[in-house]
């Protein structure tokens, strides 16, 4: 197991808890299959370690959808702000991905996973998610204090 549920920071809108929750679950899924590949290459590991990442890829397409749409309703200040570090972890899962279809080098996609994407995922839920969830549950917002 790569990321364990209860180091996971929670923020105080349950509906954003439970899809952090998933995401480090098809995380953990993706970790074991590279390592299995990294054992064992050959085509069938490798198709299951794509068809993972895919389905990483599109859940968190989902989850970032999730969050923008009650931003958006709510009408949270600083929205562009979160949005655009969604749109910059998008980019940089297909930067990634592009790369190791590219080289075939799974040391690109285990040290992404064990390395940047862990420190990123516990940043963003301690900054953005927690203060987006802060505003959607009391309607407070840091950019509206003053
Ligand atoms: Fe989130
Ligand atoms: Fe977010």
């Amino acid at each position: 197991m790569l990321l364990d549920k209860n180091n996971l920071p929670l923020v105080s809108m349950e509906f954003m808890n439970e899809v952090h929750f998933e995401d480090i679950a098809i995380i953990n899924e993706l970790y074991e299959l590279i390592i299995q590949y990294e054992e064992n290459v050959n085509i069938n590991n490798e198709e299951k370690v794509n068809t993972k990442y895919m389905q990483w890829y599109n859940h968190t397409v989902k989850h970032f959808e999730r969050e923008e749409i009650q931003m958006i309703e709510k009408g949270f200040p600083p929205y562009h702000m979160h949005k655009a570090e969604h749109e910059n972890a998008l980019n940089l899962m297909n930067q990634i991905f592009k790369k190791w279809e590219e080289t075939k080098d799974i040391k690109i996609l285990k040290q992404y996973l064990t390395e940047d994407l862990p420190k990123w995922l516990i940043n963003h839920i301690q900054t953005m998610d927690t203060v987006t969830a802060m505003f959607l549950k009391t309607g407070l917002s840091p950019c509206s204090a003053h």
